[in-house]
């Protein structure tokens, strides 16, 4: 699902000085915690659930890749770490979110504005055109740095902005400053993108297909700076990406979400060489498989189907062929552990 125009760049506004909630990170305990989440809305009366049901937690620093086909919910997960489902007339409406030592299940935008950004940096889906064209770079990452509802002077933030096109590496930084969107090529305005969402140092990076709609060189550039990054800030990171191989580039953990639902989750290596759904080893042979480069590319049959419309059972069998009869009925399977990593299949030791 295509982001809102205009989406991107709201991320730092602190509290009053000195009132901000603390951001906790704690190496023993998930930085994130995610358990049993649901997103979705009431139609006609009725819920509609578009993520039912995600389990996912994170230690500080770690990394984990989401991969999925198109409307399985990837976004509408990343957004509810940052407190803007809102935006898109849904919210969190069954399980528990924690980050920072926060639990944010029910919060309100009050509640989130001093944690956005400063617990969570996130670059959004489409964020190319995620920078506001009237406004330069530098107006925008001051706004970033929450100029304003920070003790920071102006001076003090117009050094931070600079120092943060440094932190991305973007060439001729000082006139950078001064120019709008449409004077950057994609790879800078994406480079711009991470910066602002680092304006404030967040302990987690959430990256919505980051490199999606940039050429195969700049692409490469972007991954390799996402990488430095990391280790030069040991920060966490979350990136949804439809290329497998781009998620093992960069994350240690791998889930796959299909339907709104966790369908397998686990360390990467263990789940490109040992899937256990038959969906994530459908994808690693599909176009989506990209790391599977020079076998024949299996297409997957049928289509997965629309939020309001998952069939009862393990919203996969329709397209599944290893489905028996006891996939078709009650509820989507849960994650259990299967050779290693959590695979959400009832046939997981028999099929793949
Ligand atoms: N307000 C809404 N009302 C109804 N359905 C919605 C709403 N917002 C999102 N959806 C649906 O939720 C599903 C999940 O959307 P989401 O954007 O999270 O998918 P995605 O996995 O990120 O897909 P893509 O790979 O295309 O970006 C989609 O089918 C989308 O149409
Ligand atoms: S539970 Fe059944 S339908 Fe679902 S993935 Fe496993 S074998 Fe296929
Ligand atoms: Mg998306």
């Amino acid at each position: 699902m295509a982001e809102l125009p205009g989406a991107g760049l709201a991320t730092a506004q602190a509290a009053a000085p000195g009132t901000d909630p603390q951001i906790v990170v704690d190496p023993r305990k998930p930085y994130l915690d995610v358990d049993h989440l649901q997103i979705g809305l009431q139609r006609d009366g009725l819920p509609l659930h578009i993520v039912d049901t995600v389990t996912v937690s994170l230690l500080p620093g770690a990394s984990l890749g989401i991969v999925g086909e198109s409307g399985s919910g990837k976004t509408m997960l990343c957004r509810s770490f940052t407190g803007t489902l809102g935006r898109y007339g849904v919210g969190i409406t069954g399980g528990r979110l924690s980050i920072a030592g926060h639990d944010l299940t029910n919060a309100r935008e009050k509640d989130w504005r001093p944690i956005r950004g400063r617990a969570v940096g996130y670059v959004p889906q489409s964020s190319l055109a995620g920078l506001n064209p009237v406004l330069t770079v530098e107006t925008q990452l001051l706004e970033a740095l929450g100029l304003g509802s920070r003790t920071l002077t102006k001076a003090q933030a117009r050094i931070e902005a600079r120092q943060l096109l440094d932190m991305v590496k973007i060439p001729r930084a000082d006139a950078v400053l001064h120019e709008r969107s449409h004077q950057l090529s994609g790879g800078m305005r994406q480079r711009v993108m991470i910066a602002a969402a680092l304006a404030l140092r967040p302990p987690l990076l959430v990256l919505d297909e980051p490199t999606t709609a940039l050429d195969v060189t700049v692409q490469y550039e972007i991954l390799v700076l996402i990488r430095q990054l990391r280790e030069e800030l040991g920060m966490g990171l979350i990136l949804v990406s439809h290329d497998l191989a781009v998620v093992e580039f960069l994350c240690s953990q791998v889930m796959t979400m299909y339907a709104g639902a966790t369908v397998e989750i686990g360390a990467s290596e263990n789940i490109r060489s040992r899937p256990r759904h038959p969906y994530t080893n459908a994808l690693l042979h599909s176009r989506l498989g990209m790391a599977e480069r020079g076998k024949d590319l299996v297409a997957i049959p049928g289509e997965s189907p629309a939020v309001g419309a998952w069939p009862e059972g393990c919203r996969f069998w329709p397209r599944c062929s290893s489905a028996a009869d006891a996939c078709r009925t009650g509820a989507q399977p849960a994650p259990r552990l299967v050779d290693g990593h959590l695979t959400a299949c009832i046939r997981a030791e028999d099929v793949t």
